[in-house]
């Protein structure tokens, strides 16, 4: 293979898109850039340089500092100026202003910038809203991950629960919509299935046989 091959597996939140794109990557040996947890990095950086208020970020200050940030993965943990954050980023905080962050077109550009250079040296799976619409519209395999919100809240419900016994359902919910409404009508690369996507209902799957699914999908386009 002389090309790098590029595999983009985009959808709304707690569909397994980061599970799927794991487990593929491992597998085909590829890198996996989860391209949300670079969003909730650039988050976090707002957040620790008090950017973040009452449910607005303060933009022109958080373009400024972009310059400042750099968001790399090592070991598939994701870094902010050379610490492991990857626990960090996942906070309910995070979540709340992850969208108000990547709505920003300066943001986005700066990042996806980072997310085509992954792509010079490696065959890639990433998953986010906009890979295979805005990132790699040439990608050679695109997935659109969909489902039922009240499945999809159960998911991330129990995901959270491990990790925080405190939280709180609705609470999930009310995230994951306000985040699905975001995502979906900002200005710039909103979450859309892209053009040639293979749309899957993950609600028809259990992990193992939409992993098989794909893998058989990717393998025809691998051999072609
Ligand atoms: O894990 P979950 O699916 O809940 O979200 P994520 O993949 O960590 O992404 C967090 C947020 O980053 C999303 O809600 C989007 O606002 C933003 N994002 C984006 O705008 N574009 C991407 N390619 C990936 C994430």
């Amino acid at each position: 293979m002389d090309r790098k091959f590029i595999i983009s597996i985009d959808g709304a939140s707690s569909t397994g898109k980061s599970t799927l794109a794991r487990k593929i990557s491992n597998l085909l040996k590829f890198i996996h850039i989860d391209s949300g947890a670079m969003y909730r990095a650039v988050t976090l950086f707002a957040k620790n340089n008090h950017l973040l208020s009452n449910n607005l970020v303060d933009k022109n200050a958080l373009i400024k500092l972009l310059p400042n940030i750099k968001v790399d993965f090592v070991k598939n943990n994701i870094h902010l100026n050379d610490t492991d954050v990857s626990k960090d980023v996942r906070d309910e905080n995070i979540s709340n202003f992850v969208s108000r962050v990547a709505e920003i077109p300066e943001v986005r550009s700066f990042l996806v910038t980072k997310q085509r250079n992954f792509t010079i040296n490696h065959n890639v799976v990433m998953d986010g809203r906009d890979i295979g619409s805005v990132v790699f519209p040439n990608a050679d395999i695109k997935f659109f991950l969909h489902a039922d919100l009240n499945i999809r809240v159960e998911r991330r419900y129990n995901e959270l629960k491990s990790l925080n016994s405190n939280i709180c359902k609705e609470e999930v919910k009310l995230n994951i919509i306000q985040r699905d409404y975001t995502d979906s009508n900002r200005q710039d690369s909103p979450l859309i299935v892209p053009e040639n996507a293979i749309s899957i209902d993950v609600s028809e799957f259990d992990i193992n046989s939409l992993f098989e699914f794909m893998m058989k999908k990717i393998h025809s386009r691998l051999s072609q």
